[in-house]
């Protein structure tokens, strides 16, 4: 299985807690045989969509315009077998950087594919496909504060575009707190529970209900975190 994860957090590798649950969770994925490659959005020029259409029309299949997601970055999300689409939550969902990605993959949409047939087997995104290809999808995202329901927009967000090719959702709360000393005995657990999802995925297309409550244990609770946490920002 070739994995190809997208990190959209603005944040070098060594403080994005982004990038420190990836990187377990594909650890985990490798273990089970996979194989994995990192793309950090950051690091390439992905201009907005235009609105144009031109990929429905003009241009069928193909965005108009010349930068890294035209010339590189759609091929490769559609080689992948299995993409993990890793963002940090902003304001309560994906990150600006993540949805400009996501907004340019309108190219492998195609409209006149409509099927308003109910009760098909067959996975289903958004839209209609284009290619006989796409791949499956992991979300995975962290958040500051300690509260899982911080997840409750981004959760559905993911859903609606992905459908059926949405096979597992790593939500991770209290990212500010992984480095805290203090915490490290919980955190050892979260991280091998990270490890063990990305096994499960590969060998069982899903993250087990034990693993899983494991991977988004309280550190702590939420009162003491939100004590430390306003004892740590300037007053
Ligand atoms: C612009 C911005 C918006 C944020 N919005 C939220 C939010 O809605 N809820 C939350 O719990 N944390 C929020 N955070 C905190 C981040 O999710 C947290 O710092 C996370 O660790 C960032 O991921 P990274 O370390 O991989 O960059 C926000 C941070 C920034 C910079």
């Amino acid at each position: 299985m070739q994995i190809l994860a997208l990190n959209s957090s603005p944040r070098d590798n060594q403080t994005s807690k982004t990038e420190l649950i990836l990187q377990k969770f594909l650890a985990g994925t490798r273990q089970a045989g996979a194989t994995t490659e990192t793309i950090y959005l950051r690091d390439h020029r992905i201009e907005h969509c235009l609105g144009c259409f031109s990929c429905w029309t003009n241009t069928p299949g193909r965005c108009i315009q010349d930068d890294d997601m035209t010339n590189e970055l759609i091929d490769r999300f559609l080689a992948a077998d299995l993409v993990v689409l890793a963002t940090p939550l902003y304001f309560g969902n994906i990150n600006a950087r993540l949805k400009v990605f996501l907004e340019r993959t309108l190219p492998i949409y195609d409209p006149a594919k409509f099927d308003f047939s109910q009760g098909s087997d067959e996975p289903k995104a958004i839209l209609p496909l284009r290619f006989e290809r796409h791949p499956r999808i992991v979300a995975l995202s962290v958040c500051g504060f300690p509260d899982p329901e911080s997840f409750k927009l981004l959760c559905p967000t993911m859903q609606m575009i992905y459908g059926s090719y949405l096979v597992a959702e790593i939500y991770r709360d209290s990212s500010e707190f992984m480095d805290v000393p203090q915490f490290q005995p919980q955190m050892e657990q979260v991280l091998a529970a990270t490890v063990r999802a990305g096994v499960e995925v590969v060998q069982q297309g899903r993250v087990g209900e034990n693993t899983m409550a494991n991977l988004t244990q309280p550190l702590a609770p939420a009162a003491e975190l939100i004590a430390i946490m306003q004892q740590t920002w300037p007053q």
